[in-house]
């Protein structure tokens, strides 16, 4: 790919676009999250690279800081891979959808993302952790599991409990179509009882209260879990719940506008986009109602060709959240879009409406987009 030139200063934004960081190139940080400290936004995602080796981790975790959300400074890499073979996360592992938060206790950034061991494809199914001091890093990895091992969730069902049957697979194909229609009568929860849940497609969502939750696909990707971090945000609670089973959320970001929690998602199709679903809860633990596909619109059958990442709010702005997405190009990673728009409600329901260039004046002003 051909570094883009240098251009003016951009007060908007351009869904779909190249994305020109302090250094006229694309921001590379795809999968990514929103962290807002001390007056500075920072992004985090998945460094990829051309070709279909960038969708396995070759360098790490990239990070970009903002003022105002426009202009993005290179930070660097937050999360180097290791050159250790042994290592969990050693380059060519795959480490998708990197998430930070800070820990006001522990005066602690943690970050969590989904860990594949090298060479595995994506059979290991766990989360990953790592810590730093400063929000730009440098992180240093400390462990990868599949959470909540010996634990039941909240809303654990009796059948749930008893023997596993042994016509269980102890793997099944890890997307869609290889598990019976009702993955509920498969168990998948009782089968990993001991060894810990599946954890892919993940985020983290930190509540008013200092409580942080990850939100992961489980139950090969079937099924969501909402699950509750340790005080220090390092490991999880054993505090957890699993909500829409056999629906294959992924891409799953939570937010919490108008004392409700929200939830975008995607259905389960790889790099190809698909319809976007949304939801709410009065509490984080269920029960969540889903409310449809948030996008409206054309192309909202395939979210604008993007899969939700994240939404996080607008500091300063009351109600404004903007949803992330990706338009992923599986083929040629590295060439991967930003597709952010801002969330709009029509009563309980967020509505994501495409516009090919917009700027944070919608969220004062009303809709200034243009329609596709
Ligand atoms: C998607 C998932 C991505 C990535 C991809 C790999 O469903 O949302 O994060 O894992 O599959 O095919």
């Amino acid at each position: 790919m051909n570094k883009p030139s240098k251009t003016e200063k951009s007060e908007s934004f351009q869904p779909g676009e190249f994305w020109k960081d302090n250094n006229g190139v694309h921001i590379n940080a795809h999968g990514g999250g929103m962290l807002f400290f001390e007056g500075t936004y920072y992004w985090f995602g998945e460094h990829k690279l051309e070709g279909t080796i960038g969708n396995t981790a070759q360098v790490g975790v990239h990070v970009y800081s903002s003022k105002d959300l426009y202009q993005w400074n290179d930070e660097g890499i937050a999360l180097s891979v290791s050159h250790d073979p042994h290592s969990d996360i050693t380059k060519g592992s795959v480490i998708e959808r990197p998430k930070v938060i800070y820990n006001h206790k522990t005066k602690k950034f943690v970050m969590w993302f989904h860990l594949e061991l090298k060479d595995k494809g994506y059979d290991a199914a766990r989360a990953g952790v790592a810590v730093g001091d400063n929000p730009t890093g440098p992180f240093t990895f400390l462990k990868s599991f599949r959470p909540n091992a010996g634990h039941w969730p909240v809303n654990v069902l009796a059948s749930q409990k008893l023997p596993i049957s042994e016509t269980v697979k102890s793997q099944y194909c890890g997307g869609k179509g290889c598990l019976p229609d009702h993955p509920d009568i498969v168990n998948l929860l009782g089968r990993d009882f001991k060894g810990g849940q599946m954890s892919r497609d993940m985020n983290l969502f930190v509540d008013d209260d200092g409580k942080a939750y990850h939100i992961y696909s489980s139950e090969e990707n079937s099924t969501l879990h909402i699950s509750q971090l340790s005080d220090d945000y390092l490991t999880c609670s054993g505090i957890y719940g699993r909500f829409f089973a056999d629906r294959y959320m992924e891409g799953a970001a939570l937010f919490k506008a108008h004392g409700k929690y929200y939830l975008i998602a995607s259905d389960c199709t790889g790099w190809e986009p698909n319809a976007a679903r949304s939801a709410v809860a009065d509490s984080i633990f269920g029960p969540w109602r889903e409310l449809g596909n948030p996008a409206i619109g054309p192309h909202s059958e395939v979210t604008f060709f993007s899969q939700s990442t994240f939404v996080f709010p607008v500091v300063g702005k009351k109600d404004a959240f903007i949803f992330m997405g990706d338009r992923w190009r599986g083929e040629n990673a590295i060439d991967g879009r930003y597709i952010w728009l801002p969330v709009e409600w029509e009563g309980e329901r967020p509505r994501i409406q495409w516009a090919a260039e917009w700027d944070l004046g919608v969220f004062t002003s009303g809709r200034n987009g243009t329609s596709a």
